[in-house]
């Protein structure tokens, strides 16, 4: 059932609620709406997706110089959403005014919190990147500034879908911010002019490793029905498991070391080759392959490779390198920041052989992005990573085709594809059905090399 805030007692309390008094009763544990002020300049956000990264993005968004108030939160699990109200509203409290009825649970509860914003505004979509379309689409409607999180598609269909829905919010001056953060990271940023200067010259091979253990919801144990009720909601609590609502952990966990990388070459690759397979999967019943390796091919001929792994006991990497006719660069060395950024000459990471250390310590590129789209969206400046983050977001869709097909895959066929994993995402209802059902024995459609052209998997009929 969704839930439907209290609106009339909203209506009574604004009427008399004033700038003085909202957010400060936070501070006596009660929650107060609140209410601009006529010349108030600040900024109201509603986040939308109150898990892990909707809550540490709120939180980064409070600390930005100007001033900005979290005023509606949403989320199809109750749980998740009120953990973040606790979170956030114990941790900033001068910039939290979410009350009872500005908590919004159910698949609509996005249009609620949106629809608590002005122009100006800013709305932070943190859902499964499943739902990023519907979401999108109905914040351009409605006018506001966006910021979302990566990937932002998970399939071609999708993909295309966000490329259009970028245009019209360019065309109608809204600002978007897309949570690949690692582009608004300074050292990176030095990294990247030097490399165009020609530091290290010609790009000729990318490398970037994602190899870690199984993290996340990327390896998910059948469903028990005493404790997960509900088959969507469960598919949702493990999105890294299900392609339809993340792109599985190859778009998750990857995308950013793709990204790095061709933000280092300045360009996007056209064709990928990939392996990949399904190790020690005991009675995991999730999407995933466990272990990825794509060759990406970039339209001067020079490659990427990419290696991606979820597996216990194997070796630890998470850095991406570029290496040139003159030397190398590590772009980053564990994780996402500090990034440590490099160039050497040669194609060693010889500590004799440095030409260029990034200066430490490295802002955190989590509140640099942050601080980015607010500065343009007060300073009234175009601001749009839309593009940028669709076609991350679409070649990294093209290396994990190439691996669960086993086929090569151009980006002239993926953007031509028709394989849209949940064609009715935007209707989806708490008690309706999900986008993938289990078999009798509890296990979903895998991704099977040969056997399906260029399908990631298909669906039995019924
Ligand atoms: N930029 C980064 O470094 C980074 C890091 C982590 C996650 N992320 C991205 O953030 C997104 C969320 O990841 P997470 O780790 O926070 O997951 P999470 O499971 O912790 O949070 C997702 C939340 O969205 C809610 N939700 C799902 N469908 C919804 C819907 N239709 N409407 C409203 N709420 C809905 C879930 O109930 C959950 O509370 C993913 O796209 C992920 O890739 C980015």
């Amino acid at each position: 059932m969704e839930n439907t805030p209290a609106n009339s007692s909203r209506r009574d309390f604004i009427k008399t609620a004033t700038q003085a008094t909202a957010g400060l009763s936070v501070l006596s544990g009660i929650h107060i709406p609140y209410v601009h002020a006529q010349g108030d300049d600040t900024i109201s956000v509603a986040l939308v997706g109150c898990g892990g990264r909707g809550t540490g993005a709120a939180s980064n968004m409070m600390g930005v110089k100007q001033r900005t108030r979290l005023v509606a939160m949403a989320d199809v699990q109750e749980n998740r959403l009120e953990a973040s109200f606790n979170g956030l509203s114990g941790k900033h409290p001068d910039r939290f005014s979410v009350s009872a009825d500005t908590k919004f649970i159910g698949f609509d509860a996005y249009k609620k919190a949106i629809d608590m914003l002005k122009p100006n505004d800013i709305v932070i979509l943190a859902t499964p990147p499943a739902f990023r379309w519907v979401q999108f689409q109905y914040a351009i409607d409605k006018g506001v500034n966006v910021f979302m999180e990566k990937p932002i598609c998970v399939d071609a269909p999708s993909g295309r879908r966000m490329l259009e829905l970028g245009k019209k919010a360019e065309a109608k001056g809204l600002k978007v911010g897309v949570g690949l953060m690692c582009r608004h990271c300074r050292v990176r940023g030095e990294l990247f002019d030097r490399i165009q200067q020609g530091e290290i010259g010609d790009i000729i091979l990318g490398r970037a490793y994602r190899l870690q253990g199984p993290v996340g919801t990327c390896f998910t144990k059948p469903r028990d029905v005493a404790t997960d009720p509900n088959e969507l909601i469960y598919q949702i609590k493990n999105f890294h498991s299900f392609l339809w609502a993340s792109g599985g952990a190859f778009s998750d966990f990857n995308i950013h070391n793709i990204d790095e990388i061709c933000w280092m070459k300045n360009d996007f690759p056209i064709e990928a080759k990939a392996t990949g397979g399904r190790t020690e999967r005991g009675d995991y019943v999730d999407q995933n392959f466990d272990h990825y390796s794509v060759e990406y091919t970039f339209r001067d001929g020079s490659k990427f490779w990419l290696e991606g792994r979820n597996a216990m006991k194997t070796h630890n990497e998470f850095a991406s390198y570029v290496h040139g006719s003159k030397g190398m660069a590590v772009v980053s060395t564990a994780g996402h920041f500090p990034s440590k950024a490099m160039t050497f000459k040669g194609q060693n990471k010889n500590p004799k052989e440095i030409i260029w250390r990034g200066k430490q310590p490295e802002p955190n590129p989590y509140d640099l992005e942050w601080q980015d789209l607010v500065d343009a969206i007060t300073n009234g400046k175009p601001y749009n990573e839309v593009e940028r983050g669709a076609m991350a977001s679409l070649v990294t869709v093209m290396g994990r085709m190439s691996a669960h097909t086993g086929q090569l895959v151009t980006f002239d066929q993926l953007m031509a594809h028709d394989h849209e994993f949940a064609p009715n995402v935007d209707k989806l209802t708490m008690d309706g059905a999900a986008p993938l059902i289990a078999d009798a024995s509890g296990k979903y459609p895998i991704p099977l090399p040969g056997v399906n052209g260029l399908y990631e998997y298909v669906v039995p009929k019924a």
